[in-house]
């Protein structure tokens, strides 16, 4: 692992690790600036100014507008320098991309479980390709861990019953350090791994190379069988007595108290966990809570399930929107989409 001229300062491998390096250097720049600025000034006016005679008297001052605005204008444009700038590295490390190989991370203590969408799964190690986005999808079975990548620079926590996400794209291979940052009992400074970086071609072959593993879309799918969602939820998640889930994910939804929701990670897992809390539009609350009966692994391969399903045309997904066909949410026969 190679390592920079300034001590402590981690390897540079991902597209914003030079952004948020940049940054750095520019509030540690402004910081030492005005701090040479400061003291030297103090030195030299304790020295200049200093009391000659014991009984002389200083000339009095009645103030300088000039000055005045000078010392709140510059800093004003400092300080609003760092908030543009820090704003603008802070959206491009915060909005994941769309097109995003997604992989999901549980955490627990004190160890990082993590699975591919092909099924691959791996236990305080993430492979990832080089060159490609990635986006993380995590969750933690017990209390708050935090999933660091240094050499990244990229940062945030885990927490239980909620999922929170992060994206980078790598770009040199090569392994680099993974922390939890976040103190989580005894073993946390145990809690640590590494991130091995390939070139893609090598990557597609390792995440071949363990070929015959179940996906999490596939076991979700069993899952949705013997858990009984699919009683209600039809086969093939085209809806019956509970609303259609094929086509749900990533879409808008109206519920029963008029209100609407993106049909996202924490959306589904609260539907699955506390059913009544958001009801979908047209739909009683009949649905019994699944909050114990499913591990956090399963949720996410019920969610890989979920999201593997298209809408299928011809199909109406009441409460979803837009409604592939068929009627609108308020019972209205639909007119032939144009799209
Ligand atoms: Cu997990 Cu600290």
């Amino acid at each position: 692992m190679q390592t920079s001229w300034i001590p402590f300062l981690p390897p540079s491998a991902s597209t914003v690790s030079g952004k948020v390096d940049a940054l750095y250097f520019y509030l540690s720049g402004v910081t030492l600036f005005f701090t040479l600025l400061i003291s030297g000034v103090l030195i030299l006016f304790v020295i200049k100014y200093r009391r000659r005679t014991p009984f002389e008297i200083p000339r009095p001052i009645a103030g300088s507008h000039k000055l005045e605005t000078l010392w709140s204008v510059i800093p004003f444009i400092i300080a609003m320098s760092i908030f543009a700038w820090g704003a603008q590295v802070y959206f491009q490390m915060y909005r994941p991309p769309k097109n995003a190989v997604e992989i999901y991370v549980v955490g627990k203590q004190w160890m990082w479980k993590i699975q591919h969408s092909t099924g691959q799964r791996e236990i305080n190690e993430l492979h990832v390709p080089s060159g490609r986005k990635v986006k993380l999808i995590m969750t933690s079975e017990d209390v708050i861990h935090d999933f660091f990548i240094p050499a990244f620079r990229v940062k945030a926590d885990v927490l239980p019953g909620r999922y929170t996400t992060q994206w980078f794209e790598a770009t040199k291979p090569g392994t680099y350090h993974l922390f939890c940052a976040e103190f989580c009992g005894m073993n946390h400074s145990g809690m640590i791994g590494s991130i091995v970086v390939m070139q893609p071609t090598q990557f597609d072959n390792w995440l071949s190379g363990n070929a015959g593993q179940q996906s999490p879309a596939v076991a979700g799918q069993q899952l949705y069988e013997s858990l009984g969602c699919v009683s209600c939820h039809g086969a093939r998640g085209e809806g019956g007595r509970g609303p259609a889930l094929a086509g749900l994910f990533g879409k808008q939804v109206f519920l029963s108290n008029g209100q609407t929701v993106i049909a996202d990670e924490g959306y589904v897992r609260e539907s699955i966990e506390n059913p009544s809390a958001k009801l979908v539009n047209g739909f009683g609350p009949i649905m019994p809570t699944f909050q114990g009966q499913v591990t956090p692994d399963q949720l996410i391969q019920i969610m890989s399930f979920i999201k593997s399903l298209q809408a299928s045309p011809g199909t109406t997904a009441p409460g979803s929107s837009p409604a592939p066909s068929g009627t609108l949410r308020d019972g209205r026969p639909q007119l032939q989409s144009t799209k």
